[in-house]
């Protein structure tokens, strides 16, 4: 069965970024659903797909103008202004586009007539569960974050009595209780630690309990929960309330990981430079939000700093730190994705086609044949 259109998967080529958007076991499903498939040489490598694997699954290898050129390009990180003039008019890339901060590359993209569709703007519905890069990407991220702290705070995490002595149990804070948050708990319970975490929507007390971890229950006058499985922004007064609720609390902790996040916002500030100070010395702040600002103002973007004895943690892409297993479930995420594209009519063979009648990819198509449909507010 052939749909006559070829994906290009292009290398990375951002700073640190290992991940593939391809690999030999996604190949092998995508050129059985009809798709050609043409992967630029070595794109593979940093993550642990060797070329080789690739073309055994069935893939064509190429170089990168051909990758780029290809009616679909499939990506992890959005296009460099560079990159995005190599694509095709006519031609739709899907990435993550970062359509947040990245205005100017939807613009663009428009103007030259390439449809993009922004796997950030993939609804959390069950229907969409397999497809969502974020959800996949931010479990690895979660995991990886815990195994940091760890690293950086140099003691042991369950308590431990020896016959050279003992040693308590780390209390580890976990802020936000999204998909990185919840992955960060369980492994943090994993490795021993005694872990207590918030969220603003008050859903998540559950679920933190429920992989044993102590809820911490601060009461605000409203609700954090927003669309979709997502936070909204809470108004001045109880973010007041809440970063004064948490000082105490938060002082106390060996470790602190915090993932508080509102799409499109800048993080909140959740652990101040008050708190940071009246951390023991030798403790540690994960703070995975740097992306979008921090949840510390002191943290910085790909950067261990230590202020008044702490250690601060500002890495910004874990998943890439991981490469292997996140661009295998990257890669399985647009296999799924991809089986949106593929219309099987009752009589004849199956074609391509981008069905804005799906809700799917009503919402995350960005823009599409020089428009942009942006969405979420
Ligand atoms: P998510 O949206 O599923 O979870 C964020 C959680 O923060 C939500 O449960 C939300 O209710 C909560 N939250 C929002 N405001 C809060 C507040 N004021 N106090 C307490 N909780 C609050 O997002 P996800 O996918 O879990 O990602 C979490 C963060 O980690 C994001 O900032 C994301 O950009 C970042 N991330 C960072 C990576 C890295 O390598 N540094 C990799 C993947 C994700």
């Amino acid at each position: 069965m052939k749909l006559g259109i070829t994906v290009g998967v292009p290398k990375e080529s951002g700073s640190g970024e290992t991940r593939v958007a391809a690999t030999p076991d996604s190949v092998k499903r995508l050129v059985k659903s009809g798709f050609d498939m043409q992967i630029e040489h070595g794109a593979g490598l940093a993550a642990g797909f060797h070329d080789e694997d690739y073309e055994a699954a069935g893939a064509q290898l190429v170089g990168g103008d051909k990758a780029w050129a290809a009616p679909i390009v499939a990506k992890v990180a959005p296009p460099t202004e560079g990159e995005s003039r190599r694509i095709e008019s006519g031609a739709l890339i899907v990435s993550l586009l970062e359509p947040f901060r990245n205005a100017p590359l939807l613009e663009k993209l428009a103007s030259q007539r390439v449809d993009a569709l922004a796997l950030e703007a993939i609804p959390r519905t069950s229907r969409a569960q397999s497809m969502d890069v974020l959800s996949s990407q931010a479990g690895i991220a979660g995991y990886r974050a815990v195994l940091e702290a760890a690293h950086h705070y140099g003691r042991f995490f369950p308590m431990m009595m020896t016959s050279a002595g003992s040693a308590k149990a780390t209390k580890l804070t976990v802020l936000g209780a999204g998909v990185a948050g919840l992955q960060a708990i369980a492994t943090a319970r994993k490795l021993g630690a005694t872990v207590e975490a918030y969220d603003v929507r008050p859903e998540t007390r559950e679920q933190i309990q429920s992989l044993g971890a102590k809820y911490i229950d601060i009461k605000l006058d409203e609700s954090g929960s927003g669309q979709g499985g997502y936070a909204k922004e809470l108004s001045e007064d109880s973010k007041r309330r809440l970063q004064e609720a948490l000082n105490e609390q938060l002082k106390k902790s060996d470790i602190i990981v915090t993932t508080a996040n509102v799409p499109g916002r800048k993080a909140p500030i959740l652990v101040t430079e008050d708190v940071v100070r009246g951390m023991r010395r030798g403790s540690v702040i994960v703070d995975m939000a740097t992306p979008s600002g921090g949840n510390c103002p002191l943290s910085r973007p790909d950067e261990v700093v230590e202020v008044h004895g702490v250690k601060i943690v500002g890495y910004t892409n874990y998943p890439a730190m991981m490469a292997t297993d996140s661009s295998s479930f990257f890669a399985r995420n647009l296999v799924s994705l991809f089986s949106l594209f593929v219309r099987e009519p009752e009589k004849g063979e199956p074609t391509f086609f981008i069905n804005l009648e799906d809700d799917i990819i009503d919402a995350s198509l960005l823009v599409h044949q020089g428009m942009l449909r942006m969405k979420r507010s």
